[in-house]
């Protein structure tokens, strides 16, 4: 089914924080997956906007690219690609970030052994939470090591999201190119075989398709 015509903001990659002009603090996504579903869903003719932190990947056909580092970055980028139909948390977002960061590179006599971190702003939560213009799909991640159902079917109504997508990040799919997923749904689940990436990325822009024909979202 196709998504001619429907506005999809996606997030992918980590968030780089820094805590001066030399050092950050950062994680291993690879924005791999986030990717593929901004790829997935052009195909299918949307109009995407993929709103990435640093990763080594090239922007997929046909989808527009806006760069940031941080998670306020992030942020501010998703709230200026808006309106749109469907939003997609996929990034790694880093939940703190240092509470200073110098313009000149700290040495050890001057910082010791402390870094002062603050909390990061949680994206997927603000916009599922906006009072006006939420996109009519807020669709999140659930990145789990453990207990991944319960875990990631709690943190869908933490988030407020309408669906979550459960994967168990204990092996490999950090980073890697493979993954496995159960689409979370408040009204029932799809469990999704380990498969690439870009497999994975079809079903759920299949599911998005079948879920704005049955529900046109207006
Ligand atoms: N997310 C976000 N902004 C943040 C943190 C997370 O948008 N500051 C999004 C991710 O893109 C993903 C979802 O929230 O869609 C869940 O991310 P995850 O790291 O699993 O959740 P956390 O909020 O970090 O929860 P916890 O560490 O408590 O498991």
């Amino acid at each position: 089914m196709r998504l001619d015509g429907r506005r999809i903001v996606v997030t992918a990659g980590p968030t780089l924080e820094p805590i001066d002009p030399v050092r950050f603090l950062s994680n291993r996504s690879s924005g791999n997956q986030g990717y593929a579903i901004a790829a997935a869903l052009a195909a299918r003719g949307a109009d995407v906007v993929l709103v990435s932190g640093p990763t080594a990947l090239a922007p997929p056909d046909g989808v527009a690219r806006v760069d940031v580092e941080t998670a306020c970055e992030m942020l501010a980028a998703v709230e200026t690609a808006l309106p749109a139909d469907v939003f997609i948390a996929v990034a790694a977002v880093a939940d703190w970030r240092p509470a200073q960061s110098g313009a000149q590179k700290l040495s050890k006599a001057e910082t010791g052994m402390t870094l002062q971190l603050v909390e990061n702003p949680d994206i997927l939560k603000t916009i599922a939470a906006r009072p006006a213009g939420r996109p009519a799909l807020v669709i999140g991640f659930a990145a789990e090591t453990h207990d991944v159902l319960e875990r990631a079917r709690a943190k869908r109504l933490r988030k407020g999201c309408d669906w979550i997508v459960a994967n168990d990040v204990s092996g490999d799919a950090m980073g890697g190119t493979h993954n496995a997923a159960t689409l979370i749904r408040p009204d029932g689940e799809n469990n999704w075989p380990r498969a690439d990436k870009a497999r994975i990325a079809d079903q759920l822009a299949e599911a998005i398709a079948d879920r704005l024909a049955k529900a046109p979202i207006t």
